[in-house]
C-alpha cells in the first residue's frame, strides 16, 4: 500500500482511507456489525491505516464500532474524527457551529468515545454557519493542539476562498482538506485542488465511488428504504440516475480488460489527479476494502486515464 505524508505533521497515511460513515448505521441503512468489524480487519491487512470518522456518523455509533473492531490496535492507526457540527435530536436537524466552547466540547466528547488521549487528525467538520470569525475557529484548534489533545487539525468542505481564508489566519496550523472529488463531482478540479497543490496542502478526496453509482452495480433504479440518504439523493434517480449508473457500468467494462473491479478503477481515478494524496473510500464489507486496496496501484497506469477518458467522453446519456 503506497503512503503519503500528510504535511509536516510526521503523520504517513495508506492513500486509501476507511470512510467509516456507512458504519454508523442510520441514513446508509443496518449495518452487520460482524462484517464490517470484518473489513476493518482486513483494512488494517492490506495496509490500510486510518480510519475517517466523526460524531456525527450513528451519532458516536461509527466511533464505537471502530473502536470496538480495532482494540488494541486502534494505538497502531490513525484516527482522523470531526468537529463543529451540533445535532438537535429532536428535529433531526445538523448545522455547524465553530465556537471555541463547542469546538473544545465537541473534541473532549470524541477523545472519551474513542478511548484515546490524542485525536491524531481533527477535522472542522463544515464551515460555520453561525459567524464565529474563522479566527476564534482556527485559534481555538491551534491551542488544542498546543495542549495536546489533538495532534493536527485539517478541514473539511471549504471552498478556495475559505480554504484561502483559513491558510492566511494560521498559515502553519491547517495540515489538509477533505473534499469531495469523482468521476461524477469534479468540482474542486478548478480552483480547490490547484490551490491545495500550490500551497503543498494534502487533499483528502472523499466520496470517490459517487456513493455507490460508480461502481457498475446498479443497472436500474434501486429502491432505498425512505430513511436512506441515497432515497433523497437527485443522483439516484431520473436521468441523472442513469447517466451515472451508466458511468459506472463503463468503468466496470475496462477494469474488467485489467483484471479490477469498477470500484477500484474510479478511486484509481481520483488518486491520479495531479494534487490528490489521499482518497477515503466508504466501506462496510471485506470485499469492499479488497477494491479499494488496488485503487493506488492503479492510479500510477497513465495510459489507463487516457482510455477512461475517452470511454467517458463517449458514454451516452441514455433515456
Ligand atoms: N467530510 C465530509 O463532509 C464527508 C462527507 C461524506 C463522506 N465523507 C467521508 O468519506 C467516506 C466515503 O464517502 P461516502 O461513504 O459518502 O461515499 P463513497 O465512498 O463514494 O461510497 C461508499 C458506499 O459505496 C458502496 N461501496 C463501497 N465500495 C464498494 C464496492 N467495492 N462495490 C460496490 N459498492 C461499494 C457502499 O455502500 P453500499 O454497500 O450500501 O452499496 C459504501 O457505503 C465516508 O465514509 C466519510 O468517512 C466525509
Amino acid at each position: 500500500m503506497e503512503r503519503r505524508a500528510l504535511a509536516d505533521t510526521g503523520l504517513t497515511l495508506s492513500r486509501v482511507g476507511f470512510g467509516c460513515w456507512a458504519l454508523g448505521g442510520g441514513p446508509w441503512g443496518p449495518i452487520d456489525v460482524a462484517e464490517a468489524t470484518a473489513a476493518v480487519h482486513l483494512a488494517l491487512d492490506l495496509g490500510i491505516d486510518w480510519f475517517d470518522t466523526a460524531p456525527l456518523y450513528g451519532h458516536g455509533a461509527a466511533d464505537e464500532l471502530l473502536v470496538q473492531a480495532l482494540g488494541s490496535r486502534r494505538h497502531e492507526v490513525v484516527i482522523a474524527t470531526k468537529v463543529g457540527v451540533r445535532f438537535d435530536a429532536a428535529t433531526d436537524h445538523a448545522e455547524s457551529l465553530l465556537t471555541p466552547e463547542h469546538l473544545r466540547a465537541d473534541c473532549e466528547a470524541s477523545l472519551a468515545r474513542l478511548g484515546v488521549e490524542r485525536i491524531d487528525l481533527l477535522q472542522v467538520h463544515w464551515p460555520c454557519e453561525h459567524g464565529t470569525p474563522l479566527e476564534d475557529t482556527v485559534g481555538a484548534l491551534a491551542r488544542l493542539r498546543d495542549e495536546g489533545k489533538i495532534r493536527a487539525f485539517g478541514l473539511c468542505n471549504y471552498n478556495a476562498p475559505g480554504l484561502t481564508a483559513a491558510l492566511e489566519a494560521e498559515a502553519q496550523g491547517v495540515a489538509s482538506l477533505q473534499s469531495p472529488l469523482s468521476l461524477i463531482r469534479r468540482e474542486a478540479e478548478a480552483a480547490l485542488l490547484p490551490l491545495c497543490q500550490g500551497r503543498g496542502l494534502p487533499f483528502l478526496a472523499y466520496e470517490t465511488l459517487g456513493r455507490g453509482l460508480l461502481t457498475g452495480k446498479y443497472t436500474a433504479p434501486p429502491r432505498f428504504d425512505e430513511h436512506d440518504l441515497r432515497a433523497r439523493d437527485p443522483r439516484f434517480h431520473g436521468l441523472a440516475f442513469v447517466h451515472h449508473a451508466a458511468r459506472g457500468v463503463t468503468l466496470r467494462a475496462i477494469g474488467k480488460k485489467i483484471g479490477a473491479s469498477a470500484a477500484a478503477v474510479a478511486t484509481g481515478w481520483v488518486l491520479a489527479r495531479p494534487g490528490v494524496t489521499h482518497a477515503i473510500v466508504g466501506a462496510r464489507s471485506p470485499a469492499q476494502v479488497r477494491e479499494a486496496a488496488v485503487a493506488p496501484r492503479l492510479a500510477a497506469e497513465a495510459r489507463l486515464w487516457s482510455v477512461v477518458d475517452q470511454a467517458l467522453a463517449q458514454a451516452p446519456l441514455r433515456r
